[in-house]
């Protein structure tokens, strides 16, 4: 159990506070690089900072302030031009390194004035990469925008942001529980159903973790086997990537303290589609002109947000797990125990770590060499992860529940369609909705 401060400190995001000040040593996907071409100005809020986005039509990406230096206007309303974006309120231009380049009023009517070179408004770096925009908040120099071999997957694309009206930590403890999935996603879906869980089910009986240089991957023992199976892999501090080599990864984005993104973007390979059908890994002259974006809301209030479906759906077990405690769990009434290790292990990795970066030091998972930022890989989990069972094995409906668990399931029918099209140059083989798996794809 934490005390109040240690619950409180956990849940900041702010600059100045630990945690917040921790989070701002990473680079955090803030949109997709296809909605900057959609809408070249875009307002975004990440780790309480309002800030807005935009891409000038020289294709240089600005993340400013979202208020106007002078009097405060929503830059989110302002044009873009050549260089920078252009405050509609009274046509102030700034370029993304937040410099004041005009003022029309104030040099018609001083040709020397200098007061543009005195206002300057707060910017941040970004980058683009794997089909996303990333920003950097904390302080220079900034670490190397990590390179995950991911990017580099031959398959079809999607990218979806999931806001999630809660605080990002209770998310992550989440990917921090391996015996969730046991009672949420395994037992709880038979009941749901409105069936009884057969006795032949497997149990939890043990569960570890092994730390490697960027995060942790976790292995359980089920009942009946002495076998350590590898299951899941997070890197510290925000991600989860479950394919082991990141054809699946979940950014968790801080909004504020409240709010969170979940920043997904995953690639399908060598698949069971959303249409039953199986996909080859493409040809490597399969080119994917874009990476489309989806945003939804998570909510279990359908008035809010898609309803969730907790019978078919892994990701709706979750929400309820994430958002039924309410925006910011109260953690001084909690009684933890033995299956919380990891949760535990994740909080004091947090206080450690903020810490590292009080004292002036680089926390873990930043990385500043370029010989070790090439394609990066990840250990441990089973490279099929979520494709043919989260973490148990046949876990119920996996014809179906499995299939589906990692897309939104309000994934709306032109990015249906733009997978559907993709993956007709790709299928290999359709087969009924009930095949099971014969092995493992040479590709995997
Ligand atoms: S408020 Fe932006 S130019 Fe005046
Ligand atoms: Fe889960």
């Amino acid at each position: 159990m934490l005390s109040h401060q240690q619950a409180a400190t956990l849940s900041q995001v702010r600059a100045g506070t630990p945690i917040g000040e921790l989070l701002r040593r990473y680079w955090m996907p803030i949109a997709a690089v296809s909605e900057l071409e959609a809408k070249p100005v875009i307002p975004v809020r990440v780790l309480g900072e309002d800030l807005v986005l935009y891409k000038d039509s020289a294709d240089t990406v600005g993340l400013l302030n979202r208020w106007c230096p002078h009097r405060q206007f929503d830059l989110a309303y302002g044009t873009i031009e050549e260089c920078g974006l252009r405050c509609s309120y009274h046509g102030w231009r700034f370029d993304a390194t937040g410099r004041c380049l005009e003022q029309p009023f104030e040099e018609a009517h001083n040709v020397k004035t200098t007061f543009k070179d005195r206002v300057a408004t707060n910017a941040y770096p970004t980058q683009r990469s794997g089909g996303l925009v990333w920003a950097y908040l904390g302080p220079s120099p900034a670490p190397l925008l990590p390179d995950w071999a991911g990017f580099y997957v031959p398959g079809y694309t999607i990218t979806s942001f999931v806001h999630v009206p809660c605080n990002w930590v209770q998310i992550m403890e989440g990917f921090y529980d391996p015996v969730h999935v046991e009672w949420l996603h395994d037992r709880w879906s038979y009941r749901v159903r409105g069936n009884d869980v057969p006795h032949s089910r497997p149990r939890h009986t043990s569960f570890r973790w092994i730390d490697f240089e960027y995060g942790s991957v976790f292995q359980r023992k089920l009942t009946g086997s002495d076998k350590w199976l590898a299951d899941r892999t997070v890197v510290f501090p925000n991600i989860d990537a479950a394919g082991g080599q990141g054809w699946y990864m979940t950014w968790l984005v801080p909004v504020d303290e409240l709010n969170t993104i979940l920043a997904y973007r995953l690639t399908i390979t060598s698949w069971k589609t959303p249409f039953g059908q199986i996909a080859i890994p493409p040809k490597a002259t399969f080119c994917q002109p874009s990476i489309p974006c989806h945003r939804t809301v998570a909510s279990l209030d359908p008035l809010r947000g898609p309803t969730a479906d907790f019978g078919s759906h892994l990701i709706s077990q979750d929400y309820a797990a994430w958002l039924g405690p309410g925006p910011l769990v109260d953690r001084t009434r909690e009684h933890l125990s033995q299956s919380d290790t990891g949760v535990i292990m994740f909080r004091n990795k947090l206080f450690e770590q903020a810490e590292v970066v009080a004292a002036g030091g680089d926390p873990i998972a930043t990385i500043r060499d370029p010989d070790k930022n090439r394609r990066i890989t990840l250990p441990g989990a089973r490279r099929n992860y979520g494709l043919n069972g989260e973490g148990l094995p046949g876990m119920v409906g996996e014809d179906d529940i499995m299939l589906r668990a990692f897309l939104p399931f309000d994934l709306p029918d032109s990015m249906r369609q733009a997978v559907a099209e993709a993956m007709s140059e790709l299928v290999h083989d359709a087969r009924p909705m009930g095949w099971k798996r014969r092995g493992r794809s040479k590709a995997q």
